[in-house]
């Protein structure tokens, strides 16, 4: 038997003792008479004793053990005589009777602290040892915490577990597929799924009624904090259904997460529409943990001869509670902030409310007092408040407003992570207009259906089309969405016609589901959760790479495993695929 106990759960209760604890050399203080040990293994640490009164040999073998040795000691637990109180352990020490060196180690390349000195790359190279540190540790315990809950909680609902395969058709959803060559069907692929999305809809017309997934998907897209190249849904599809069941359905899995994981009761979730969104926040997913919101100022900022905000399609602005005290140079530098090729402002315009009543501008030539007091009444500022205005393209506008929302709020502690602000955002669009190709996409997918009363527009103003299309919202990020979906073939083929497929292409494409749906469909829909956004968040972070076990860098590389990695030619071969080079 390797061990009796574990490093984290002896106790005063347990003084004298004989016990056996198995573990990794965390920490060796070597006092001369005396030596100290730290044993660290999952559950938590464990102080190892030795002295001149330990069994022959004993003190000078403990002297040799290095960090990160694997060892497995015996002693009597006995009291310390200095206790640490922030240790679950630290009323008790083990006076080792014996030691045993179960594994030896090279020095680890950084510390194995909760505030290492490794760098990412470094960590990420060895990230068997990161995983040793309690913050990425305490990230997966929790993530595991999360995954039971959920699944205890649809198992609850009569929700079933059904696994999908991997090795699909390519399901055009938005981001480009990661594909696989088969070797058996030479010059073909297959591509991993970027969601089930059709296998959960086959699932209902199977008539399962009600499925759920923790599922990998995969999307070949650009990575960022919250995007990894394979990642985790929590994938659920229900039959009989309409938009309310879904939202009453995972509004209460969320809540119930938010109570089991955080201890925050909520009674119910708040909901916006997608064009209050927009309009409010310059965003689908506004974060709602404070207000700021966007106002249009149009009517009170036209005809002082500012020819700027005259010949402006929108001119709005937020007020910054606050900051009126802002300096000329820290106003600049928001200027220069918002003129970034990212947020892509051609300025910036600012109004101080002063505490006494007073106000300053950056367009005092154009503006009274008086003028600059009904501007502030409209963008409800209070004496202290800074006002940011931006003016040009409605759509860039509010998206400026909503990123310079989110920077202000960040500056000003405003987005604690430690509150919980989930939101609904329904009624999106059916569809999404790309400048750039010149035609309407799915904003959400294909498979969603068109609400009802905005049937009769798809013909003439596809644009103003409105979906069964929901959004989960937490802290300003998606964590989850899902529609409505079509069910019966002729409005299925009629959204393949006006997302520009021809029959033969939505038929070679999609010819299963619509097949499918000739043998009796029934009203479905669904949603899906980003597990790893979802854990990461209540997690209190938004890196959702702390949250993986095994995560790809920015560039999609495993550098743990040295992942993609070029082909034997053999293999190649065998898959008659030719590398061509440049
Ligand atoms: P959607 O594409 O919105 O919907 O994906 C669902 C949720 O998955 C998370 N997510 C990601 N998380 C990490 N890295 C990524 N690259 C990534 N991409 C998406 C988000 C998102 O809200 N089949 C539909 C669901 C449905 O309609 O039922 C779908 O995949 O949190």
């Amino acid at each position: 038997m390797y061990r009796t106990h574990n490093c984290g759960e002896l106790s005063a209760a347990n003084i004298g003792e004989k016990v056996t604890l198995a573990g990794w050399v965390q920490h060796n203080r070597d006092l001369g008479q005396m030596v100290f040990i730290d044993l660290r293994d999952r559950y938590g640490i464990t102080q190892l004793s030795f002295n001149e009164k330990s069994a022959a040999g004993l003190l000078e073998q403990s002297k040799t053990l290095g960090r990160e040795y694997v060892i497995q000691a015996t002693g009597q637990v006995i009291e310390r005589a200095s206790k640490n109180p922030k240790n679950p352990t630290g009323e008790i020490e083990i006076f080792v009777e014996e030691l045993r060196v179960l594994n030896v180690s090279d020095t680890p390349p950084f510390t194995i602290e909760d505030e290492s000195d490794g760098g990412d790359d470094l960590r990420m190279k060895y990230r068997y040892l990161d995983i040793r540190r309690n913050p990425i540790k305490e990230n997966l315990l929790l993530r595991a915490r999360i995954n039971i809950a959920i699944r205890n909680y649809l198992a609850g609902e009569g929700f079933i577990d059904i696994e999908t395969p991997y090795l699909i058709k390519s399901t055009p959803e938005g981001a480009r597929d990661f594909v696989v060559p088969s070797r058996m069907n030479q010059g073909q692929f297959y591509a991993l799924p970027q969601s089930p999305q059709t296998f959960k809809q086959l699932l209902m017309v199977a008539g399962m009624d009600k499925y759920y997934q923790i599922v990998k998907c995969f999307r070949d897209e650009d990575l960022r904090a919250d995007r990894q190249p394979e990642f985790t849904q929590v994938d659920c599809e229900m039959s009989f259904v309409e938009q309310e069941d879904v939202i009453r359905t995972f509004e209460g899995l969320f809540l119930h997460l938010l109570k089991e994981i955080r201890g925050i009761e909520m009674d119910s979730i708040p909901r916006m529409q997608y064009d209050d969104a927009m309009r409010y926040y310059g965003s689908d997913k506004p974060d709602i943990r404070f207000d700021m919101r966007i106002h249009e100022l149009n009517e009170v900022t036209k005809g002082h001869g500012f020819g700027v905000f005259d010949n402006a399609h929108l001119v709005a602005g937020i007020a910054v509670d606050g900051c009126s005290g802002y300096s000329r140079k820290q106003t600049d530098e928001l200027t220069d902030w918002v003129k970034r090729p990212q947020i892509g402002a051609a300025g910036l315009v600012w109004i101080k409310c002063n505490e006494d009543g007073t106000y300053k501008s950056s367009v005092d030539k154009f503006y009274s007092s008086e003028d600059l007091k009904k501007i502030a009444e409209a963008c409800e500022a209070k004496a202290g408040s800074l006002i940011l205005i931006l003016c040009g393209e409605d759509a860039k506008v509010r998206k400026a407003l909503g990123a310079l929302r989110l920077e202000m709020a960040t500056r000003l502690g405003l987005r604690n992570p430690d509150v919980f602000a989930p939101l609904w955002v329904v009624d999106f669009p059916l569809f999404e207009w790309d400048e750039e190709t010149q035609r309407y996409y799915a904003m959400h997918h294909p498979f969603t259906s068109p609400k009802a009363e905005d049937m009769h527009l798809l013909d003439t103003d596809p644009g103003a089309v409105h979906a069964n299309a929901y959004d989960i919202v937490l802290n300003g990020n998606e964590i989850g969405g899902g529609s409505i979906r079509i069910h019966d073939p002729k409005t299925q083929m009629m959204m393949f016609d006006h997302l520009g497929f021809t029959p033969e292409a939505a038929h070679e494409q999609f010819g299963f589901l619509m097949d499918a749906f000739r043998y009796g469909a029934p009203p479905h829909g669904g949603l899906a959760f980003g597990l790893d956004r979802l854990v990461a968040i209540l997690g209190g972070n938004e890196i959702i790479r702390d949250f993986i076990a095994f995560p790809k860098n920015n560039s999609g590389r495993d550098v743990m495993i040295d992942a993609p990695s070029a082909l034997a030619d053999e293999q190649l071969d065998e898959l008659s695929i030719k590398i061509v080079q440049e």
